[in-house]
C-alpha cells in the first residue's frame, strides 16, 4: 500500500521518525542510504534531531564512477549533507567498492542491513539497477540508462558531464534489507510508483522486485 503524505515536509518528518526510532532502539544499527533530491529533506530532519550516530553503521546504495572529490559525487553529497553533520565515525560509513564481494561481505558480517531507505527513479531503478536487471544481482558496475542520464543531468553543468557509470547494490543485495522504506515525491512519480507497487513483478521495472519483499513500507507526496 501506498501511504500518501500531505507536503514533502511530511515525508520527510515521518521517514526521519522510523530513522530515528530505529536508531534509538537499535544503537549498532546498520542502515542502506540513498542520495538523490527527494532523502535531502529526511537528512536535514535527522541532522537537527541530534541523534547519536557513534554506533551506526552505513552503507551507501550506490556511488557514480566519477573523480569522488567533486560536489556531485555521492561521496560528497553524504558528507555535505549528514556525514559532516553527525558524529558517525568515517570508518562505519560505505560506499559500494572494489573488490565488490569485500563490500558484500562488509554488509554480511555485519549481519545484513536492518533498515533499508530506498528512492525510486523514474524508470523504476532502485539504486541504479536500471531496467533489465536480474532481480538476483549483487553489488557490481552498471551502465546508467539514456532516462537516468537525463533525470540527472540537472546536478551537472551540461549532460555529457553526467558519468555514464557507476556502481550499485543489486537487487537481491537489497531484497536481503530486513526493513525497507522506499520515498517518492513530486506528480512524475506517480505513475512508475503505481506500476511498481500495483503491476506486474517484471524485470522492466526493477522495483516491482519490492512487492516480494515482506516489511516494506511506501511514503509518497506530489
Ligand atoms: P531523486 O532520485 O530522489 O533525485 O528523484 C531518485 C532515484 O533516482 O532513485
Amino acid at each position: 500500500m501506498i501511504n500518501v503524505l500531505k507536503s514533502y515536509n511530511e515525508l520527510s518528518s515521518t521517514v526521519a521518525d522510523i530513522v530515528e526510532t530505529q536508531i534509538k532502539e537499535h544503537p549498532l544499527s546498520k542502515l542502506a542510504l540513498p542520495t538523490g533530491s527527494t532523502p535531502l529533506g529526511m537528512y536535514d530532519e535527522l541532522v537537527n534531531r541530534k541523534l547519536d550516530w557513534k554506533s551506526v553503521i552505513t552503507f551507501n546504495l550506490d556511488v557514480y564512477l566519477m573523480n569522488i572529490n567533486l560536489p556531485q559525487s555521492y561521496q560528497s553529497y553524504m558528507r555535505k549533507n549528514l556525514f559532516d553533520r553527525t558524529n558517525i565515525y568515517p570508518d562505519n560509513s560505505h560506499f559500494p567498492f572494489r573488490p565488490f564481494s569485500g563490500f558484500e561481505d562488509k554488509i554480511e558480517g555485519s549481519k545484513g542491513i536492518d533498515l533499508c531507505i530506498l528512492g525510486i527513479g523514474t524508470n523504476g531503478h532502485i539504486a541504479f539497477n536500471e531496467p533489465g536487471s536480474s532481480f538476483k544481482t549483487r553489488t557490481r558496475v552498471v551502465n546508467l540508462s539514456e532516462q537516468t542520464i537525463k533525470d540527472n543531468s540537472r546536478f551537472f553543468d551540461s549532460i555529457e558531464d553526467v558519468p555514464t557509470q557507476a556502481i550499485t547494490m543489486g537487487l537481491g543485495t537489497i531484497m536481503e534489507s530486513k526493513k525497507i522504506i522506499l520515498i517518492a515525491s513530486g506528480d512524475h512519480k506517480l505513475n512508475i510508483l503505481n506500476v511498481a507497487m500495483n503491476g506486474e513483478v517484471t524485470k522492466t521495472v526493477p522495483a516491482s522486485i519490492l512487492q516480494r519483499h515482506k516489511d516494506i513500507e511506501i511514503y509518497y507526496c506530489d
